[in-house]
């Protein structure tokens, strides 16, 4: 982490809770993060979105959603475009996650047209890279994250690139419980703000909060955060336990 960043953590809740729960979770959550020195975002189903903003309404927690579509309307059955997700308010979106990469088919391109679509609609975004185990094997980790993040960024102008949050996810920690180390973590967090320099200017890539995602939790989270390039982290299945998701936010204000 660096003074001159702001350090966010944020909660992706996935495919789990349904709009009572999610009110139910949240109201967990307020008291415990109230006095937090670090930015808070939930990102949440969309069928939670309406229950998320009423809960934080007055608070310090932000809502995301966990994807958009690249059109703001027409025929695609079963998508909600960017334009939909600020009319109601939300503030942030997660594109690109491995999960969307993995499992339905996203690739590069379609991750580039989401986050150009949600930058026009003045959504701030939660673009996610990261490295399959067999990549990092290979030794081809800092070639694919840094192509990951170039494609991802194609057009997207300085301006509007100080309302994008990079995350830096192994595939292979996400849901495993296995951590990538506080130095792997660190060492591909400065290879993306290098990337960015490289884009953009070293400035920008100063002021740019990279998060670090991939099994972070309560006993893990100083270690990681304490890293110099580290400016937060993108939380799974530890953001659904609010004891949990405190104690990251917590660490995360001491550091
Ligand atoms: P995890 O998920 O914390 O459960 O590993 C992180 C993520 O997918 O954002």
């Amino acid at each position: 982490m660096n003074q001159l960043r702001k350090i966010v953590i944020a909660g992706n809740w996935k495919m789990n809770q349904t709009p009572a729960q999610t009110t139910q979770l949240l109201n967990e959550i307020k008291p415990l993060v109230t006095d937090a020195c670090c930015d808070i975002i939930v990102c949440v189903p969309y069928i939670d979105l309406h229950a998320a903003l009423q809960a934080t309404e007055g608070t310090n927690i932000r809502v995301g959603a966990e994807n958009c579509h690249w059109e703001q309307r027409g025929a695609f059955t079963g998508e909600i475009s960017a334009s939909m997700l600020s009319s109601i308010g939300v503030e942030y979106v997660i594109i690109g996650h491995s999960e969307r990469r993995t499992y339905f088919g996203e690739t590069d391109i379609t991750v580039q047209k989401r986050v150009r679509a949600a930058l026009d609609e003045k959504l701030k975004v939660i673009l996610c890279v990261g490295e399959y185990l067999e990549q990092r094997e290979q030794g081809i980790t800092e070639e694919l994250i840094s192509m990951q993040v170039k494609i991802a960024l194609g057009g997207v102008s300085e301006e509007k690139l100080e309302r994008i949050i990079i995350a830096y996810e192994p595939v292979w920690a996400i849901g495993t419980g296995k951590t990538a180390t506080a130095e792997q973590a660190n060492a591909v967090c400065a290879l993306i703000r290098h990337t960015i320099a490289e884009l953009y200017n070293q400035n920008l890539a100063n002021a740019m909060t990279i998060q670090y995602g991939g099994s972070m939790n309560a006993k893990n989270a100083r270690e990681l955060l304490t890293q110099p390039d580290v400016d937060g982290g993108l939380i799974g299945g530890a953001s659904l336990k609010a004891s949990e998701f405190s104690a990251i936010v917590n660490a995360a204000s001491q550091v």
